[in-house]
């Protein structure tokens, strides 16, 4: 499973990359607009941070101007991803930018029948929103589970599950269950991965009875 992180802030993108599992990085209007920052200056210090996909935003919401600032965007570094919403123009958005040979990520995805739209436009992902349809009660992993089994049965979609507001690491190993391709983390899911208090006591012990045997390793 890929693991991207799903900010803006390039400090912490600076050091959770440092770890080398960071596969790529998502930014959407909004975690732009937290940075307080210039949308393509902040693109760009992402992209030379991180080799892998970045996916930045269009903010139009018509065709023309999805194109227009895809175009752009895509002029910011060669691992910039276009982000343009699962809407109609966003989907001819999508078709057209993908047929120039530039990355697209349909996002804004709470159906199987949207995520099948943008594989048939030729997304490079789809950003199915599991956290946003838990707060609203419905099952947010049972979508992710529908859309890797309905891509599953056509060897020709090769539209990567890129599982989106991830709220805890329980959706990060239920996403990984199922097969999904890619999830997008905040830092802090990220770093909660590689927590358990019981690592934690037990490290100590080792650390405690090892300065116990007054021995040196090197
Ligand atoms: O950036 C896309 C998605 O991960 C944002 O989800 O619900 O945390 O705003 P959310």
């Amino acid at each position: 499973m890929k693991f991207f992180v799903d900010t803006g802030d390039v400090d912490e993108i600076r050091d959770l990359d440092a770890t080398g599992l960071v596969d790529g990085v998502t930014t959407n209007p909004t975690l732009i607009a937290q940075t307080g920052r210039n949308f393509l200056e902040v693109v760009e210090e992402i992209c030379s941070i991180v080799d892998g996909p970045v996916s930045a935003e269009v903010a139009a919401t018509d065709l023309d101007g999805m194109l227009a600032e895809g175009r752009r965007l895509r002029e910011i570094a060669g691992n910039v991803c276009i982000k343009v919403p699962l809407t109609w123009d966003g989907l001819k958005a999508c078709k057209a930018l993908s047929d120039e040979g530039t990355q697209v990520n349909v996002t804004l995805c709470f159906s199987a029948a949207q995520a099948l739209l943008a594989a048939k436009a030729g997304a490079t992902f789809i950003s199915p929103f599991v956290g946003r349809l838990d707060d609203i009660g419905a099952d947010g992993m049972e979508l992710i589970s529908d859309v890797v089994e309905i891509y599953s049965q056509y060897p020709a979609i090769t539209t990567e599950v890129l599982v989106a507001s991830v709220r805890s690491p329980n959706h990060v190993i239920d996403a990984a269950r199922m097969g999904a391709h890619v999830a997008t983390l905040p830092p802090k899911v990220l770093r909660q991965l590689a927590l358990h208090p019981l690592t934690d006591k037990g490290l100590a012990a080792f650390v405690k009875d090892w300065a116990s045997t007054g021995q040196k390793i090197v």
